[in-house]
This record gives structure tokens, sequence and C-alpha cells, in this order.
């Protein structure tokens, strides 16, 4: 089954054909990030335009690659939340078009299914169950994936998401956007020396829920404080280490959740899980619990929409299709 995928959550502009959920045929990214790079941040109004103006080039783009015409494609999966609703309007409503046009199904796509549906074009044989940590831009999740699209959350953020906490931080160093992009390359090769202390966070009774708020707060704090007194920061240094306790507060959670589940099979998920650090700590933790450990590429760590339409063709198998009343949501549960 050959399924054409949409994306345009948030600055990507991508599409891409997948067959039976495993193979890559095509896959176009058109990125935004030089445009947004100048405002430090998405600005959604911009992504909204540019996403319209890319589109239609894109999906032409990917169907060429992929040696297909509209005819040879059996579904059209696209994300259809959670997001930038502009910008979310822009892929449902071209998926919309094209598949009233074509008379092909119309499938939607949670977009934090198809971060972990990565995984499925990384590794043919791997399969659910497994127990996953999402780590977006605007998710931190552990979640436990009984089966391709029967989720249960087992934690959560309370506050921010962890790309969120690595792009303010980044930001406030004077690094580019995406911040946690640019804290990575810049501290990849330190070693964390703890010489910047950060609190530990932990949920009163919710021991695999995040909070990365306070962590935010102590490095800006420390920040200013210096900035205050005229000392300088060793910003390598402090970048390396508060990474470091960032990457704690995830892979700590992800211990005690596989003591408390006994699952044998871990994957890490979304834009967070391109982090040196994170892949190297849980591959560490793996490797001492005796569970295997999937991760995908770094080009499919990023929003893409080869993840789509994995994800799509096991929503489709599900008959989880829509008409052409679908409507794009900000917001929506990874569990539904
Ligand atoms: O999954 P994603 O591409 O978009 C959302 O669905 O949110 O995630 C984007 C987030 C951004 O916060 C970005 O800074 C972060 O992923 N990110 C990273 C790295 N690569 C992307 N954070 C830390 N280290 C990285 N190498
Ligand atoms: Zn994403």
């Amino acid at each position: 089954m050959i399924i054409l995928g949409i994306e345009s959550s948030c600055d990507e502009t991508a599409a891409a054909v997948v067959e039976n959920g495993r193979t890559i045929l095509s896959n176009v990214v058109s990125t935004q990030i030089d445009l947004h790079k100048l405002y430090g941040g998405v600005v959604p109004e911009i992504a909204s335009r540019k996403h319209i103006e890319s589109i239609d080039k894109v999906v032409e783009e990917a169907l060429e690659k992929a040696g297909k015409t509209l005819s040879e494609i059996d579904a059209i999966a696209v994300t259809a939340y959670p997001g930038l609703i502009g910008a979310l309007l822009v892929g449902v409503n071209f998926a919309k078009g094209l598949a009233f046009a074509s008379g092909k199904p119309l499938v939607p796509v949670h977009h934090i299914r198809g971060h972990v549906a990565a995984n499925y074009l990384t590794d043919e044989q791997f399969k659910p169950p497994f127990l996953c940590l999402i780590v977006s831009g605007g998710h931190t999740n552990l979640a436990l994936i009984k089966d391709y699209t029967d989720y249960e959350i087992l934690g959560r953020t309370r506050d921010d998401a962890a790309g969120e906490c690595f792009d303010k931080v980044a930001r406030v160093l004077g690094l580019a956007y995406p911040g946690g992009v640019s804290l990575d390359r810049l501290t990849a090769e330190v070693k964390g020396e703890g010489k910047f202390a950060f609190p530990k966070v932990r949920v009163a009774d919710h021991p695999l829920d995040f909070s990365f708020s306070g962590l935010k707060s102590a490095a800006l704090n420390l920040l200013h404080n210096a900035e205050q007194k005229g000392e300088t920061v060793d910003i390598v240094q402090f970048g390396a280490d508060f990474s470091d306790a960032v990457v704690e507060e995830l892979i700590s959670r992800l211990s005690l959740a596989l003591d408390e589940t006994g699952m044998k099979q871990v994957a890490i998920a979304g834009g967070v899980s391109a982090n040196s650090r994170l892949r190297a700590q849980a591959k560490k933790l793996c490797e001492k619990k005796k569970v295997s450990l999937a991760v995908p590429p770094l080009s499919l760590c990023g929003d893409n929409a080869a993840m789509i339409a994995a994800a799509g063709y096991y929503e489709y198998k599900a008959g989880n299709t829509a008409g052409t009343d679908l409507n794009a949501s900000a917001t929506r549960s990874i569990e539904k």
C-alpha cells in the first residue's frame, strides 16, 4: 500500500511517499528555518504563508522522486493535529482537496504519533509493544505504545517541553534558532563537569511526570545574576552542564518507567531525539537494563512527512479515515 504523507504543523513543509508504512520512496522537506531565524523563533503568520507558497511544489516533488503519479497512491495521510493552527490548515486543506479530486481515502495523523512512527522506517522488524520517550518542541511524554494505534501516556510534562527548555536557554546564550540544535552543536564534544548546578525536579506523587520550568528558570537566573555582577560565563561549559541536567531528567524517568513496566523495547522520538547527549545516555541506560533501543536516524528526528505517511498507514489499517469535513486542531491528546 502506497501512502502520500503531508506535514505542515510548524516550520517545515513536507511531503513523502512511503510503502507499507516501512519503506521510504521519497521524502521532501522544505524548511523555513532561515526565515524564522531573523525573529529567534517561529512566527505563525509567516509560517502559514510560506506553507501556502511551497506545498504544491513539495507534494509534486515527492511524487516525482518516488516515480509515482497521484493515481498510483492508495491513501493521503496528513498531520491534522496538534500544531500551529494556521500552519496545520494549509496541509489539511491541501490534502482534503487532493483526496476529493482523486477519490483517495484521507487519513488524519497525530503529529506526535508520526514522530513515534519514524522508528518503523528505521528498522523493518521494530514493532509494538514498546516504551517510548517522546521529546519534541511542544511535547515531553513517556508513552506505552501497546499497538500501532493504541497509546497509553505514563508520564507527561507539567509545564515546558524539553525542546522548549533547550530553545529558551540557547536563545539567552545568544545561539541561533532553533536553539536546541545550536546548543547541541556547541557542546556535543564537551564533557559536563557539574560546575554549574541545576535542580533535580520531581513531581510529587507522579514520579514519571516531568517539569522543566524550574530548570529553565534556574539557568536563566544563573546567567542573569552573573551578568549583573559583571562576571563572564563560560557558555560552552554552562551549555554542557545544562544539557546534562535536562537529559538526566529524561533518562531518570525512562529508567523508572522501564523498571515499572518491565518493557524490553525502548524507542525515542521527536526533534530532541537528535540530541547527542540524549542518544548516548539512552544507549547507556538500555545496555545496562539489557533492553533494545530504537532511535531514528538524524534525518528522521525532525519534522518530515515520511513519518506521517508511516503512521498514516497504521491509522488507515485501523479504519481511522476522515471525510472532507476534517478540521485541523491546535491541540489533541496522543491517546485518542
Ligand atoms: O519534533 P520537532 O522537530 O518539532 C515539534 O514537533 O515540536 O522538535 C523541535 C525541537 C526544537 O525545540 C529543537 O530545538 C529541538 O527539537 N531539537 C534539539 C536538537 N535537534 C532539534 N534539541 C536538542 N538537541 C538537538 N540536537
Ligand atoms: Zn515535530
